[in-house]
């Protein structure tokens, strides 16, 4: 079979880079058109990221193949969906806005962008979570009148979060979460991203609207599906997310009070178990196991946690009795540009694939 024909919009940026370092030779997408702002247009990849001082800002540790170092950059303004199954977005939610919609009019589009994640007839599409969510997309389509849709997946700080509460909700039950998290700066983008001089020996205790995304999203993608669109979990979720000197890969202190009561090695042996049915359709970008669980006290940590299983497993240490809200409290660590954006965005659009809502 002949692969699906692929454009990736934000192709430049960090998240961007990401689904360009893992694209090459998938077995199912062929990446046909690369789109960004006006400000890349006309130039060759490898030329639009370069900056004015010559650098080429690559910023994924793995190489830029050939291939799309001499691809042209098109403006997504003025792009078509003319010869393209399927669009990746990677733009900021403002962009998204306009975008998204005037391509999935034609086709489908998986997002990393917040733009439609709260529109009662989309899904916040989480692999292996909440695979029901995607009848959600039929509702979408008929109420919109579109040939395509948008699929975004969730904020890359909320995607460990809710990896790890599904297993606790379903085998203990959840009432309160309470989280913090630690995030890299390649989390913010490249324009304007963050400072060196602001982020060096520091930590920022404010990342805008961050905190009231991951609270509204746990909620929607824990949630189940009613025919028409989502009703929320009944649970209430607290966070506050700060932003640290690491580059990537996003840390999460999480309290969780269960219904039910549960012995640590009970919660541990839940998370490992998860996801066993999705892993079995062996997708390209399936990792192993959706969560690795540590016994060692000193992990997860970003350094050494957020490239396993290249960057598609959630990685949970410290997993403990917690007395105040009552249940259980632990660490985890994702990688918030490939699991949190184009690598997740990967699965969730090979997914739709393999469930037939995507093809050519
Ligand atoms: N970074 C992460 O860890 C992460 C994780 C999850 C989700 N996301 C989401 O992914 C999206 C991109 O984030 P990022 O971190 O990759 O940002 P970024 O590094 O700042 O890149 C932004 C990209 O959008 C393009 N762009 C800007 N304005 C545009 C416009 N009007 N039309 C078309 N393209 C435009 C830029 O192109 P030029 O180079 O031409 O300016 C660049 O390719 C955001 O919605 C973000 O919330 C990011």
């Amino acid at each position: 079979m002949s692969r699906i024909r692929v454009a990736v919009l934000g192709a430049t940026g960090v998240a961007g880079q990401q689904f360009l370092a893992a694209l090459p030779n998938h077995p199912l997408f062929e990446v046909v058109k690369l789109g960004a702002s006006e400000r890349s247009a006309g130039k060759k990849y490898s030329d639009a990221i370069r900056d004015a001082g010559g650098k080429v800002s690559w910023f994924a540790t793995k190489p830029l193949v050939e291939n799309f170092a001499s691809m042209m950059v098109e403006d997504a303004a003025h792009m078509t969906p003319d010869g393209v199954d399927l669009v990746f977005t990677a733009v900021e939610s403002d962009a998204a806005k306009v975008l998204e919609p005037r391509f999935a009019e034609k086709v489908p589009v998986v997002s990393t962008a917040s733009a439609f994640r709260y529109e009662p007839d989309v899904p916040v599409f989480l692999p292996a979570v909440n695979l029901d969510h995607a009848k959600l997309i039929e509702v979408q389509r008929k109420r919109r009148g579109w040939k395509g849709f948008v699929t975004p997946g969730p904020n890359c700080t909320t995607v460990g979060l809710a990896i790890t509460l599904k297993p606790l909700d379903a085998a203990f039950g959840i009432e309160k979460v309470v989280m913090t998290s630690l995030q890299s700066v390649s989390g913010a983008g490249r324009s304007p991203g963050v400072l060196a001089l602001d982020i060096i020996d520091n930590v920022v205790p404010y990342i805008a609207k961050e905190e009231e995304k991951v609270e509204k999203e746990t909620k929607k993608i824990l949630g189940s599906f009613s025919g028409e669109g989502i009703a929320d979990a009944k649970i209430a979720v607290s966070c506050t997310c700060t932003r640290v000197n690491v580059i990537e890969g996003h840390t999460e202190s999480v309290f969780v009070g269960l219904k039910k009561k549960a012995g640590v090695d009970e919660v541990k042996a839940a998370m490992r178990e998860f996801g066993s049915d999705f892993v079995a359709l062996k997708l390209p970008s399936t990792p192993q196991h959706l969560i690795t669980v540590s016994d060692d006290p000193y992990r997860p940590q970003p350094r050494l946690d957020r490239d396993n299983e290249d960057g598609m497993t959630t990685t949970v240490g410290r997993v403990r009795e917690e007395p105040v809200l009552g249940g259980v409290k632990y660490m985890l660590v994702s990688h918030n540009t490939r699991m949190g954006a184009a690598k997740g965005a990967m699965l969730i659009a090979e997914y739709l694939v393999h469930a037939g809502y995507i093809g050519k």
